[in-house]
């Protein structure tokens, strides 16, 4: 349904610096699948989000969308694509607009997608349903909803015009756990009710293994590992993948805490505006070998299906 070549997108700093947000991103999702994506805060997780639906443009690349090039249409053939493509933002309380009431935000969108009015209310209804929201809710304004019930909306907002491919950028950030099981569960229900595909973007390894399909491990702006959830949960191979699941908070006591510690991720994030030659991620791993420094690994498909980025496994 999707598939994304070699996607970049830098961007050119006031101090003339360049940030590599996405630097050459390759991947396929398929209809009714959930990829995961997932790494830490600034590896560019948005970014692809947001270029995958030229909400900003690629420097280069190219987005398949059901076979069709998307990446070389014109704004007035886009604007008619992007029904079938639709994206949930990050940050709830931002993604809607303050002056407007929740019933006229979502109106707007039914009737920018050219519906009658009646067909939109009995359309917001039967989402708000969906939602699990109760329609006094569209009297209210955006700031006197809670976190959960604007992500809701948000949700709600997204699956309007019904699209095959929904994009949701980290939507359980800022809510409190039950609250991220019943949205998860929520996104669960749309998608099988709708056979939508999903890009679900995350940097909770734990959220991404038990919800999603397959898993794209994302690291300065670079895929380092993908491969589905199961082989990534029993068998990760990659040094930065292990040490985010090492990170992740776990409640099994009888976890090896000697092992945790050995593929725990040390230091910072590297300064993206610095050019790194060879793996992004040698300065921080303990396995590291001498040609990690110098040359950058290509991804390779090491077993079926399961796909890593480091020398560690090309000189097998
Ligand atoms: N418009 C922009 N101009 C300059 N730099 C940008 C711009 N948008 C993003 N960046 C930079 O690109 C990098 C990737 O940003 P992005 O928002 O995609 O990260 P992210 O993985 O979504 O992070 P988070 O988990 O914190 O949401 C960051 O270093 C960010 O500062
Ligand atoms: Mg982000």
């Amino acid at each position: 349904m999707l598939e994304i070549k070699d996607l970049k997108r830098h961007f050119t700093l006031s101090n003339g610096r360049r940030i590599r947000a996405v630097d050459g991103v390759s991947f396929q999702v398929q209809k009714n699948e959930i990829l995961g994506i997932v790494g830490e805060s600034g590896c560019g997780k948005s970014t692809l989000g947001r270029l995958i639906l030229r909400l900003i443009e690629p420097d280069e690349g190219q987005v398949f969308f059901g076979g069709e090039e998307i990446t070389s249409l014109n704004r007035a053939a886009l604007r008619s694509r992007r029904r079938t493509m639709q994206m949930v933002f990050q940050n709830p309380f931002s993604s809607f607009n303050p002056k407007i009431r929740i019933g006229g935000a979502l109106m707007e969108v039914c009737r920018y997608y050219g519906m009658s009015v009646p067909e939109a209310k009995e359309k917001i209804n039967c989402l708000l349903s969906d939602v699990g929201l109760s329609s006094d809710m569209l009297n209210r304004w955006p700031r006197e909803l809670s976190g959960g019930q604007l992500q809701r909306l948000a949700i709600a907002r997204a699956v309007i015009a019904e699209p095959s491919m929904l994009i949701a950028d980290e939507p359980l950030s800022a809510l409190d756990v039950s609250v991220q099981a019943q949205l998860l569960n929520l996104l669960d229900d749309l998608r099988a009710a709708r056979s939508m595909a999903m890009i679900f973007i995350s940097h909770d390894m734990t959220v991404v293994e038990y919800f999603c399909d397959s898993i794209a491990v994302m690291y300065l702006g670079k895929i380092m590992e993908l491969a589905s959830s199961s082989e990534l949960s029993h068998n990760a191979l990659h040094p930065y993948t292990r040490s985010l699941k090492a990170s992740a908070p776990s409640l099994d006591v009888f976890k090896d805490s000697a092992e945790e510690k050995a593929s725990s991720v040390y230091g910072e994030t590297p300064n993206l505006q610095v050019l790194i030659k060879g793996c992004p991620f040698a300065p921080r791993c303990s396995h590291a070998l001498p040609q990690c420094a110098e040359t950058l690994p290509r991804l390779i498909e090491f077993l079926r299906g399961h796909w890593v980025r480091c020398h560690r496994f090309s000189v097998c």
